[in-house]
């Protein structure tokens, strides 16, 4: 069986032989010796605001592993992507926790660039998750990719560049990572916008870091297990760049921003119900024709996806829009829909009967491309979708929770799906969310 499959229709088969404490908090992340990299300078540049808006906490709070809440998605803090900024050499590393772009190196080989970089210390993911890690931090990075590149078009970055396929041990190492253990999720180039701003240039004795700032903890000891993700690591050099919008008409589709701080996994209650169990068809229309046009202006491999809406509508009655990137495929309807098979989730916390929308993100993999690549695209892509889609519930006050754990199987029944070409990447789960920390129990499915 191959890492793909490993990490999609097979992931539940993830052997994790590890158990060290590393994983804990956010704070192992520290870095010794980071200065605050804004002491010396006077307003924060537009960029730096991009960044600082999509990881800053929104919620906070230390004892409820629950609730790091940003614009995208916490996952309760176990995903560990970040961000990275390399100003023409100067390199600094926003840490959410002290709100603060901390000073971690220059480097000579970056003078000219301006980048974002996402990069992960995966195998404090793979604590919990060995392998299958990868896939959720991949996803995670679609989610920040998409808020990012949604940010940026709006701001009028809409000629940053999309870096795939980066020389991953050399930045890696510029960004205090050890050798092996960093996924370089993304990298947006915004050279082209480098000098533009204001800002006072960077005192010279300021650029006495001439090494960069290790983190406290490295995981070389613990990454051998996993010679198949060692190997997906090992990018060697940029092979394709993709501008981040391709054409003007994704400045439209940026107006899901406004509420992006009304964007809700549906996380403040034990138990997930939704109070409003069916959903107005032109809503879901409204969802599907956005979906596909988010596909068609910002995902350059969107030809490989395949989105489906499940809903109860109005009438009770239980509907499916398939759409495309190039718009609608089908909508039909079914006959009855037994939801609480298609989570794993759902006979533990989740009441999947009172969920008015549920939907599946489906990649075809491309048969030319690597599996490594194959990789990337169906889980950053993913990501991405999930993340608008989000955005979009949270403008009509709806939770949207993106999901992993589901049942492949029985979507792929319900969906007509060929398990062959097709695998389902990703779920999202759309509803009105109970505020009165409400602790449902299950009373058992009656197959609505
Ligand atoms: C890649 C990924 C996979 C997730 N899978 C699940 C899941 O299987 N079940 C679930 O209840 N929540 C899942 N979540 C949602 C998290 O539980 C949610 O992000 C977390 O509770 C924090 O809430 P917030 O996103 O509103 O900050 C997932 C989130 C991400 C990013």
């Amino acid at each position: 069986m191959n890492l793909y499959e490993r990490l999609t229709s097979n992931r539940y088969d993830y052997r994790n032989g590890n158990s060290s404490f590393k994983f804990i908090d956010f704070m192992n992340t520290d870095m010794i010796g980071a200065t605050d990299a804004l002491s010396f300078r006077g307003e924060e540049n537009a960029i730096r605001q991009i960044v600082r808006s999509v990881f800053s906490f929104q919620r906070y709070e230390p004892y409820n592993p629950y609730v790091f809440h940003k614009v995208i998605p916490s996952a309760r803090n176990i995903h560990p992507n970040e961000a990275f900024l390399i100003e023409d050499g100067e390199i600094c590393r926003f840490n959410p926790k002290g709100n603060c772009f901390e000073m971690i190196g220059f480097s000579e080989r970056h003078k000219g660039k301006l980048w974002i970089v996402i990069a992960s210390e995966l195998w404090r993911i793979m604590k919990f998750y060995g392998e299958f890690g990868l896939a959720l931090s991949l996803l995670d990075v679609g989610h920040i990719q998409a808020h990012l590149k949604l940010k940026l078009v709006a701001a009028g970055y809409e000629k940053a560049i999309l870096l795939e396929g980066i020389n991953g041990k050399h930045l890696s190492n510029c960004l205090g990572f050890s050798d092996s253990s960093a996924c370089i999720g993304c990298v947006i180039d915004l050279s082209e916008y480098l000098g533009k701003s204001e800002e006072e240039p960077i005192p010279e004795n300021y650029r006495m870091i001439s090494y960069t700032i290790k983190r406290k903890y490295d995981y070389e000891d613990e990454i051998r297990r996993y010679p198949a993700v060692i190997n997906f690591l090992k990018q060697v050099e940029v092979s394709r760049r993709v501008r981040i919008a391709q054409s003007e008409a994704a400045k439209k589709m940026c107006s899901v921003l406004r509420y992006e701080l009304l964007r809700n996994s549906g996380h403040s209650t034990q138990g997930l119900f939704s109070t409003l169990d069916r959903i107005e068809t032109d809503t879901v229309m409204r969802y599907a024709t956005a979906t596909a046009g988010y596909i068609r202006e910002y995902l350059d491999n969107g030809i490989r996806f395949r989105i489906c809406f499940l809903y109860r509508a109005i009438d009770g009655q239980n509907y499916l829009i398939q759409v495309s990137g190039e718009g609608i495929l089908r909508l039909e309807s079914l006959e009855s829909v037994h939801r609480e098979s298609l989570l794993h989730d759902t006979f533990e916390h989740i009441n999947m009967n009172s969920i008015p929308l549920d939907v599946f993100i489906l990649y075809q993999r491309d048969p030319i491309c690597s599996e490594d690549n194959n990789i990337r695209q169906a889980h950053i892509g993913a990501g991405e979708i999930s993340q608008y889609i989000s955005l979009m519930a949270a403008v009509d006050g709806f939770f949207a929770r993106p999901m992993k754990n589901f049942n492949d199987l029985n979507i792929m029944k319900l969906m007509g799906s060929d398990q062959e070409s097709d695998s389902i990447i990703y779920t999202t789960i759309i509803g009105k969310e109970n505020h009165y920390n409400y602790v449902f129990k299950l009373q058992g499915g009656n197959g609505a």
